[in-house]
């Protein structure tokens, strides 16, 4: 226990490119430290993560990270890490790092499932809606709808059957030549668009299941892009922020609609959204106005707390403890993890 009488918690999360570390408070949920170094940079002149860069950049990076996070909080009860899913290389490096530490210090340790930990984000604030709650988990890497009763509790809804919202962001920002990451450069350019301008296609949206398409997107942009140039025009100005804010619109509707209407046939009247995607500003905005046009609390974790981080990983890791459940330091990196399996990577903490 640290001098203070508090009982802390320190994770890591490095599943794909943010290599991350957080120190929370046990007992009250409090945020002492967090850090998250960002591998944007290094993946950039790639327009995507590329998997060695990622393991590389956390090795080096992973030391420092997490000795910052610990500055000055004193001693370590329980040690917690992402064990899956995501990129195995990158995934091993906290995993191995964190297990290091946790048989070193002779505490227990917990391994978190990344979708939880992106569903228990909004547990860091403590105004936050307790579970059950409908969960929209969206980013570069997973677009899926949860209903969530708690750690252990996640049953998939439906989830999208191409890309990911955030990949549809940032493949339209490389037809367009913003850059990546595309989603923020597109949530800027936005801003002076009209979400109506160009005509978008709404895949599976009138579907009676929970399940996303965004892959159309992509063609309809580079359809547009080519007629464009064909006509002569140059997609800049207004006629680039034009098609940006309609692309957008077409990602926020189609995500928002499958939510509420989650909310709505499961008689949830609360919605917590997760994930980078979840930092656009329009679909923050839209969520709220929807949500109270359905009588559905919308609950939009701060931006930070949606991109990758380390404190939801010890939101998720904190909950486990609670039931007094660790995991075993045998626990192995699982990209492919199943959110419905994450009691799998726990034991009873006497056991
Ligand atoms: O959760 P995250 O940090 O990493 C994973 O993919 O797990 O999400 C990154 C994704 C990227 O696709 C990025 O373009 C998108 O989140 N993103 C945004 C915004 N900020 C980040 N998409 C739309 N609008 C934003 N403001
Ligand atoms: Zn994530």
């Amino acid at each position: 226990m640290s001098p203070a009488g508090r009982r802390l918690l320190l994770a890591i999360e490095s599943s794909c490119d943010e290599t991350a570390a957080a120190v929370v408070d046990i007992d009250s949920g409090s945020v002492l430290s967090s850090v998250i170094h960002s591998q944007t940079q290094a993946h950039a002149p790639f327009g995507g993560v590329v998997p060695e860069i990622a393991s590389r950049e956390h090795l080096e990076k992973i030391d420092v990270v997490v000795g910052d996070a610990l500055a000055g909080v004193g001693t370590v009860d329980v040690v917690a890490a992402t064990y899956g899913p995501g990129l195995v290389g990158a995934l091993l490096v906290g995993l191995g790092y964190a297990k290091g530490l946790a048989q070193g210090w002779g505490c227990p340790f917990v391994g978190v499932h990344h979708i939880e930990g992106h569903l228990m984000a909004a547990a860091a604030d403590p105004a936050s809606p307790p579970p059950p709650f409908i969960g929209l988990v969206v980013s570069g890497g997973h677009t899926a709808l949860y209903r969530f009763d708690g750690v252990g509790c996640a049953k998939l809804l439906g989830q999208t059957r191409d890309d990911a919202a955030g990949e549809a962001f940032d493949k339209t920002a490389k037809l367009l030549g913003l850059g990546y990451p595309g989603g923020i450069v597109i949530d800027q350019l936005s801003q002076q668009g009209d979400c109506n301008a160009v005509a978008m296609p709404r895949s599976l949206r009138d579907r009676s299941n929970y399940d996303f398409s965004f892959s159309g997107l992509k063609t309809a942009v580079r359809v547009h892009v080519d007629a464009a140039l064909k006509r002569g025009e140059r997609l800049e100005g207004q006629r680039l922020a034009d098609l940006c804010a309609s692309v957008q619109e077409a990602i926020v509707d189609m995500l928002l609609h499958k939510a509420l209407l989650a909310c709505r046939r499961l008689q949830i009247h609360t919605l917590v959204l997760g994930g980078g995607v979840a930092a656009n500003s329009r679909l923050r905005r839209e969520a709220v106005r929807r949500g109270q046009e359905l009588d559905v609390a919308v609950y939009l974790p701060p931006k930070a707390l949606c991109t990758d981080n380390a404190v939801m990983i010890a939101m998720a890791a904190r909950a486990w403890v609670q039931q007094g459940r660790s995991s075993s330091l045998s626990l192995m990196a699982a990209p492919d993890a199943l959110v419905e399996a994450s009691s799998t990577a726990l034991v009873s903490l006497s056991g």
